[in-house]
């Protein structure tokens, strides 16, 4: 008999089991408490709900540990690539030679769009948002594979979700061109993933991107650092619409829309917008740190704080390497790093940022990176999303994979108002 756990409510005491995870991780399983007790949970925020059980990603908030199915993050930004890694988290293990090979081969051979998406492109307005282009551009290119729309099938999935994972940065770089005014440049197959993103890019008709490898690992690695985080907002978005056995680009395109938000992957666009402002300003960081203490201010220190690490997010040291690494070979001197790490020396000093364990997180320093690889403010959030596309795919797979997943449908406790009829419109005075 696994441990229980007691919750008395009205002199009535309920046994509730007690599930306990592979890395020790206790939950208490309130399955059947509103059949058996007619109570639910409330919980603001779901900061102490577990929406499921996931083989996918470990995080120790209180630690800063972060683990692709088990393998430590630090190791994989040292000795893995992006696309090994996303192979990791879709189906678990390390690929073989044989079957990264083959991984490689899907990528290229769906790396193109259908001819007929260049007239979705044409329709959007030049200064479309890309992440709006990219959430509705992945529901398009989905109408192409009439496949798909048969839901998941394990026999076809391999090559469906390399096919999202291809095209999702043929997208992003086709809204960036078309939003430049600038003529599309198609992959070529010669290019493996990240430098194809950058050949389609920042290529010309004319002239190929000259490709430089500390370019191109810097862009690969923010892939790889972004490739997935647990039940994150918009990973439990795709979830939720996996729970209805909706197809997978559809749960992608969910996964985009909410991982636009400023509080989430919108934060690497806001933390640039946030230094320029403070550069702009001949502001020392301080006044600012003073501003986003105050609620009243209506503004944060973007970057810092995160929901599970109340420790420094491992990603962010990282990428804080690698922006010394990558400016100092690109000789490049951008004096908003110096306002970053004076932002983090200051807030790592500071009470108030002290008392509530917020540390910078993984947006913090990559725009960074981004804007020394000459990468568009606007095009940040995209950068996110095509490195947590492998992170979606896993949890979407996991979710199809586990024949017992019911619909995800939160309860809630309604506080409106209680019976009243319907009033004919001469009866009814302001506000009644
Ligand atoms: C990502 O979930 C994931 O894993 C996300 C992610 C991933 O890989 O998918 O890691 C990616 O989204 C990283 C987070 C990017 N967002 C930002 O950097 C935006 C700035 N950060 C905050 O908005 C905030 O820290 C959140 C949204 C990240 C977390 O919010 P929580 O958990 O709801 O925390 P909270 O708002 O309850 O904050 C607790 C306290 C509050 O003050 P008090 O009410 O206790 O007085 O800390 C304060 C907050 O006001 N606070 C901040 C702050 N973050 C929290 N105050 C100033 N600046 C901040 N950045």
């Amino acid at each position: 008999m696994s441990e229980q756990a007691k919750l008395e409510i009205g002199g009535k005491v309920y046994q509730l089991p007690i599930v306990v995870g592979t890395e020790d991780e206790h939950a208490v399983d309130i399955s059947k408490l509103r059949q058996e007790s007619g109570y639910i949970t409330l919980d603001d925020g779901y900061s102490n709900t577990g929406s499921c059980s996931s083989a996918i990603t470990f995080i120790d908030g209180e630690k800063g540990i972060l683990r692709y199915r088990g393998i430590p993050i630090e190791e994989l930004a040292e000795k893995s690539t992006f696309i090994e890694s996303a192979y990791l988290l879709i189906y678990g293990h390390l690929p073989t030679s044989l079957e990264l090979r083959r991984f490689s081969d899907l990528l290229t051979q769906n790396e193109m769009l259908h001819e007929d998406m260049k007239f979705h492109f044409e329709g959007f307005p030049p200064n479309a948002h890309p992440m709006a282009i990219l959430s509705s551009m992945i529901n398009a290119a989905s109408c192409f594979h009439p496949r798909l729309m048969e839901g998941y099938q394990p026999g076809n999935f391999e090559v469906q979700s390399a096919r999202l994972l291809s095209k999702v940065r043929t997208i992003a770089a086709f809204a960036y061109r078309k939003s430049h005014g600038l003529p599309i440049i198609y992959p070529k197959p010669i290019y493996k993933y990240t430098s194809n993103f950058l050949h389609m890019m920042f290529s010309e008709p004319y002239e190929d991107y000259n490709l430089k490898p500390e370019v191109v690992r810097a862009l690969d690695l923010i892939f790889l650092l972004h490739a997935d985080h647990e039940q994150n907002c918009s990973t439990s978005t795709v979830r939720m619409i996996a729970s209805s056995r909706a197809n997978l680009f559809a749960c992608a395109a969910g996964g985009v829309c909410a991982l636009w938000g400023p509080l989430h992957g919108g934060a690497n666009q806001a933390v640039i917008e946030m230094l320029e402002q403070i550069h702009r300003e001949g502001d020392d960081g301080s006044k600012f740190i003073e501003a986003a203490k105050d609620k009243k201010s209506g503004r944060k220190l973007m970057g810092f704080g995160h929901r599970v690490y109340k420790n420094y997010d491992p990603r962010a040291k990282i990428i804080k390497q690698q922006c010394d690494k990558i400016l100092e070979s690109l000789h490049i001197n951008d004096p908003l790093l110096d306002i970053a790490k004076k932002l983090e020396e200051a807030a790592l000093h500071d009470s108030y940022f002290v008392e509530r364990k917020l540390y910078p997180n993984v947006d913090f320093y990559s725009g960074i990176i981004m804007r020394a690889i000459g990468i568009p403010i606007e095009m940040f959030t995209v950068i996110f999303a095509i490195g947590r596309m492998p992170g979606w795919i896993a949890n979407y797979k996991e979710i199809m994979d586990e024949a017992t997943t019911r619909i995800y449908r939160p309860r809630q406790v309604y506080v409106g108002p209680t019976e009243r009829h319907y009033l004919p419109i001469e009866k009814r005075t302001k506000n009644a």
